[in-house]
């Protein structure tokens, strides 16, 4: 399986040797190649966009969306605040989660992704399209037709958008923020970790965000060693079930809903992103590690 950047075409080639050598020092897509590399757009496009978009195809938003729905509302997820780890440029997983809380955080590595978002925040015309996501999610709490306001309510809950390095023992370094009452990370940690040993200590790292009681929720992908986005190609960490388990509950968690979404074999599809399920996990924190 390829795991440096092969696709990626660039004009300048000592940004080129620079890549190669930041991928290939560890064999794993560094963060660095994110910071310089991921395009917010043609990832939403490709992984989002209506009709086509790769996790609308496989079933994988609704099922984010379904799980997020029921946990701040029959899961009993609520509080003041709640962190937001790796959104990228996206908003989705946020859609529930703005009834529940009064104060969110988005915390991503990559400036260009935390630009896009701060574009979405200021309301900027021809951002991409949320339409079919704000719609499901208004149906889901009851509230069908009500998207304008349902976008109102996300602005002015997400406060702000800030740095994180999820490697790191406090991932919003320098800045350090009251323990949340819930962390949230979506399609992240599986690009972040380059290996099982980097991912437990990163569920640590997270976990010093959160009150004990407060919950983490983790939206993932499984099976998984590559993902394209435009011409460029990441790499992933394969994750299986069982490792995720072991991983949330020796680090001082109880799982309190779990569930995997199997995704049928589609050549095209897996070209793009080669996982073989899609995985929800809601857990509570006993304790501090
Ligand atoms: C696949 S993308 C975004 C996924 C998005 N949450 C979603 O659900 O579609 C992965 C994100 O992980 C972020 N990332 C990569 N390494 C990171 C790190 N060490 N710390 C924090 N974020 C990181 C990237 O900037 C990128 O936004």
């Amino acid at each position: 399986m390829p795991t440096i950047n092969e696709t990626s075409h660039s004009s300048d080639p000592c940004s080129c040797r620079r890549l190669h050598s930041l991928t290939m020092s560890s064999g794993f897509t560094d963060k660095l190649v994110y910071q310089n590399d991921f395009d917010p757009k043609d990832y939403l496009d490709q992984y989002y966009g209506a009709v086509s978009g790769i996790f609308i195809k496989d079933g994988y938003l609704d099922f984010i969306l379904k799980k997020l729905h029921r946990a701040f509302t029959k899961g009993g997820v609520k509080g003041d605040s709640m962190i937001d780890i790796g959104p990228g440029p996206a908003i989705y997983q946020e859609l529930s989660a703005c009834e529940a809380f009064k104060d969110i955080t988005a915390a991503d590595f990559t400036d260009r992704n935390r630009e896009y978002l701060e574009r979405w925040r200021s309301n900027e015309p021809g951002l991409f399209d949320w339409t079919p996501a704000l719609k499901f999610v208004c149906d889901l709490e009851g509230r069908s037709g009500k998207l304008a306001e349902k976008q109102e309510k996300l602005r002015k809950t997400l406060k702000r958008v800030v740095k994180c390095d999820v490697t790191k023992s406090n991932p919003l370094d320098p800045l350090v923020l009251p323990k949340a009452d819930c962390v949230l990370t979506v399609g992240c940690l599986e690009c972040a970790c380059k290996d099982l040993e980097t991912y437990k200590n990163v569920i640590k790292n997270l976990s010093s965000l959160l009150k004990v009681g407060g919950h983490l929720i983790i939206g993932s992908i499984l099976g998984s060693t590559i993902f394209r986005c435009g011409s460029k190609q990441f790499s992933l960490l394969n994750l299986s079930e069982d490792f995720l388990k072991r991983a949330v509950t020796e680090t001082g968690f109880a799982i309190e809903d779990l569930e995997v979404l199997p995704r049928e074999y589609d050549k095209p599809l897996f070209d793009i992103c080669n996982h073989t399920a899609g995985i929800f996990i809601l857990a509570r924190k006993l304790k501090d590690i």
